[in-house]
């Protein structure tokens, strides 16, 4: 769905766009618009930019915008990386993961100076999973193991389940996602990401912790910056 609000987002980010070398792109229907608008400017000849993608989502919109593309084996320190996120708290940290995309987005964001994050205002909150579950990248191998584990840390678990397929969601690194539900609101992020992260089985987390530069709100009139 395409939002006046996304739109004012994405066109704050494309500010702060250097005019040559290599950004990431993130993955999601802001990033979408993100990725629409610079490809006009690469275009246009303004930027001189290649993005690494952080999804098959990314890359396939890489090359219907025209814009040129690299990876990290050839550009491992990235100025910015532009991305989308599911909430942000009130310290900048994130959920992301909605897309299923967590983990090439969180590898791709370490590799940047700056992580520029693009969402409308209804993302914002005090503290995650205020209104939406945290995701995680599993191994399928340790689903049934990993499930008992989190439940036992009084977390519902919930295998994401695939739409026009039948059976899990495949991440595009193979692996399947679980949709944690906390009982409230987390106080303490930083803690529930190590906790998670020291499962053997867990790859990673939609918790992006310490990473955010900046975070471009948009409204239905305008956009503003958090940092
Ligand atoms: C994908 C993501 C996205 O960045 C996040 O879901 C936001 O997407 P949208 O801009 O469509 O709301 O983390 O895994």
């Amino acid at each position: 769905m395409m939002s006046k609000a996304k739109q004012e987002a994405a066109m704050s980010a494309l500010n702060v766009v250097p005019d040559s070398g290599a950004i990431g792109l993130g993955s999601g229907s802001t990033v979408a618009i993100f990725a629409k608008e610079l490809g006009k400017k690469i275009g246009q000849g303004q930027v001189d930019i290649k993005v690494v993608p952080s999804s098959y989502q990314a890359y396939q919109l890489a090359i219907r915008h025209s814009i040129p593309l690299t990876n990290l084996d050839l550009n491992p320190l990235l100025s910015i990386t532009v991305d989308g996120a599911d909430e942000v708290d009130k310290n900048l940290n994130l959920t992301k993961g909605g897309g299923g995309a967590l983990f090439q987005e969180k590898i791709v964001a370490s590799a940047s100076d700056e992580l520029h994050i693009i969402v409308d205002e209804s993302k914002l909150v005090d503290n995650l999973s205020t209104k939406l579950p945290i995701p995680i990248e599993v191994l399928p191998f340790s689903l049934g193991v990993v499930k008992r584990k989190i439940e036992a840390m009084s977390i519902q678990v919930k295998v994401r389940e695939a739409k026009r397929k039948m059976g899990p969601v495949i991440t595009d690194n193979g692996n399947f996602i679980l949709d944690l539900k906390f009982a409230k609101p987390i106080e303490e992020p930083g803690e529930i990401a190590t906790q998670l992260k020291m499962i053997p089985g867990v790859i990673e987390t939609g918790l992006f912790m310490g990473m955010t530069t900046q975070v471009h709100v948009g409204t239905e009139t305008q956009s503003y910056i958090l940092e």
